[in-house]
C-alpha cells in the first residue's frame, strides 16, 4: 500500500514525515532523494539495535551511504549527559564530518539523545528520525524537541532542532510489548481530545491495536502527525499554543517522577489526562461528561486512570516541573472533546487541581 507523507513547515525549515509499511528497507532511497550527504551515523539502543540496526544499515549502504553506528543501553535511566558524551565521542571517532547525518533509530529516548547529539556535534549537523514505537511515531519524532534528563528532573538539558526527515515503518510496531504500544495510545487519545472529536469517537468505539490492519495504523498515525504539525508550525518554540500539547503532562510528569520513572511515559500521561479532566469538570471548565468519556477511552486502551501516589507527593514533584514560572504554571485544560485552552494558575490553585483530579473521590 502507498505511504502517507505529511509536510511539516515550521519557520526553521520544512521536512517530510513518511508513514507506511516496509519503509525501513527503503530508508536509504528515502534519504538519498532528499539529501546530498554521503555519511550516515545510526544511533540505537541495545533493544532496537538487535532488531533493526542491520536492516537499516543494509538499506542505507544499498543507496550508497557510508554507515557508522553507536549503540547505548536501553532505558530512560540512560538518557543522561554521560551517555550523550559517549555518543558524541563515538561520532568523532567515526570521523563523521559536518556533512554527515545522524539516524535516530528507535523510540523516544533514542530520538531525544540522537537529536541532541546532532544539535551539539560540530555546532549542529542534520538528523533523521526513524521512530519504531507508536509514541515516537505520533509525538516525539516530530517537532524538534530533543533533551536528556538531569538529576534535578526530566528533559532539563536540551535543544530545538527539527529533523530533516522522519520515516515511520508501521511494521516495527509488531515487536512492541503491549504496554509500550499503550504508551503511544495515551498520546493518540491526547491529540484526539485536543483537536479531533471524530478520531476520539473512533478510538472509543474500537481501541487501537498493534494487530490492526496497517491501513488503520497508517491513517491514525498520519492524522496524529497532522494534528501535531498544526501546533509546531504555529509555535515552533512553544511560546504559546504548542503548550496545549502538554495536555495531561503537568500532572503526568509528577506521576512519572513519583514512580521513580518505572511507569511508562504514556501511562503517566494517561493518569495526568484523567486527573486534569476530572478537575476541569469539577471546576466547571470542561463540559459535563468529558471525564467519563476520556477515562472510558483510556480504559479501553489498557491505560491507568487513577493515581496510586499520595497527593502531597505529586504536588511536590509538580512544583519542580520546568513549565512552572515564578507565580505558578500554564496548564493545558480540556474544555470538552476536541477543544482545550491554556490557563495560568498559581501554585495553591495548582495544588487544589491536583488534589481534585487525583484524590479519592
Ligand atoms: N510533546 C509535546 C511537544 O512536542 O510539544
Amino acid at each position: 500500500m502507498s505511504a502517507e507523507i505529511i509536510r511539516i513547515a515550521p519557520p526553521s525549515g520544512a521536512y517530510d514525515v513518511v508513514v507506511g509499511e516496509g519503509l525501513l528497507d527503503e530508508l536509504g532511497d528515502l534519504l538519498a532523494s532528499r539529501t546530498f550527504c554521503k555519511d550516515a551515523f545510526i544511533i540505537a539502543d541495545s533493544t532496537v539495535a538487535s532488531l533493526y540496526l542491520e536492516r537499516a544499515r543494509t538499506a542505507l549502504e544499498a543507496a550508497g551511504f557510508t554507515v557508522g553506528s553507536a549503540v547505548f543501553p536501553a532505558g530512560e535511566t540512560h538518557k543522561n549527559l554521560p551517555t550523550l558524551g559517549e555518543l558524541l565521542e563515538d561520532m568523532a571517532k567515526a570521523r563523521l564530518d559536518r556533512t554527515g547525518t545522524v539516524i535516530a533509530l528507535g523510540g523516544g529516548v533514542t530520538g531525544d539523545m540522537a537529536g541532541l547529539a546532532a544539535a551539539l556535534y560540530m555546532r549542529g549537523i542534520a538528523y533523521v528520525q526513524v521512530p519504531t514505537t507508536l509514541l515516537s511515531m505520533v509525538d516525539s519524532s516530530v517537532g524538534g524537541k530533543c533533551a536528556v534528563d538531569l538529576a534535578a528532573g526530566k528533559n532539563l538539558a536540551g535543544a530545538f532542532l527539527q529533523p530533516s526527515l522522519v520515516v515511520a515503518d508501521v511494521r516495527t510496531l509488531a515487536t512492541l510489548d503491549d504496554g509500550v504500544f499503550s504508551d503511544g495510545c495515551a498520546e493518540v487519545i491526547k491529540h484526539a481530545v485536543l483537536a479531533d472529536p471524530r478520531l476520539f469517537e473512533s478510538l472509543s468505539r474500537e481501541a487501537l491495536s498493534k494487530d490492526d490492519p496497517h491501513e488503520r495504523l497508517i491513517s491514525v498515525i498520519a492524522r496524529n502527525i497532522d494534528i501535531k504539525r498544526s501546533f509546531v508550525e504555529s509555535d515552533e518554540r512553544e511560546q504559546g499554543p504548542r503548550k496545549l500539547l502538554n495536555l495531561g503532562h503537568s500532572i503526568g510528569h509528577a506521576v512519572e517522577a513519583a514512580s521513580g520513572y518505572t511507569l511508562g511515559h504514556g501511562h503517566a500521561v494517561s493518569i495526568g489526562l484523567s486527573a486534569i479532566t476530572k478537575a476541569a469538570e469539577g471546576l466547571g471548565w470542561a463540559e459535563a461528561g468529558s471525564a467519563a468519556a476520556i477515562i472510558d477511552a483510556l480504559d479501553r486502551h489498557h491505560l491507568p486512570t487513577s493515581s496510586p501516589y499520595p497527593v502531597d507527593e505529586l504536588i511536590g514533584y509538580a512544583r519542580l516541573d520546568k513549565k512552572c514560572d515564578a507565580d505558578g504554571i500554564t496548564l493545558a485544560v480540556p474544555e470538552g472533546i476536541g477543544h482545550a485552552s491554556l490557563r495560568h494558575v498559581g501554585f495553591e490553585e495548582f495544588a487544589r487541581i491536583i488534589a481534585l483530579g487525583t484524590g479519592a473521590s
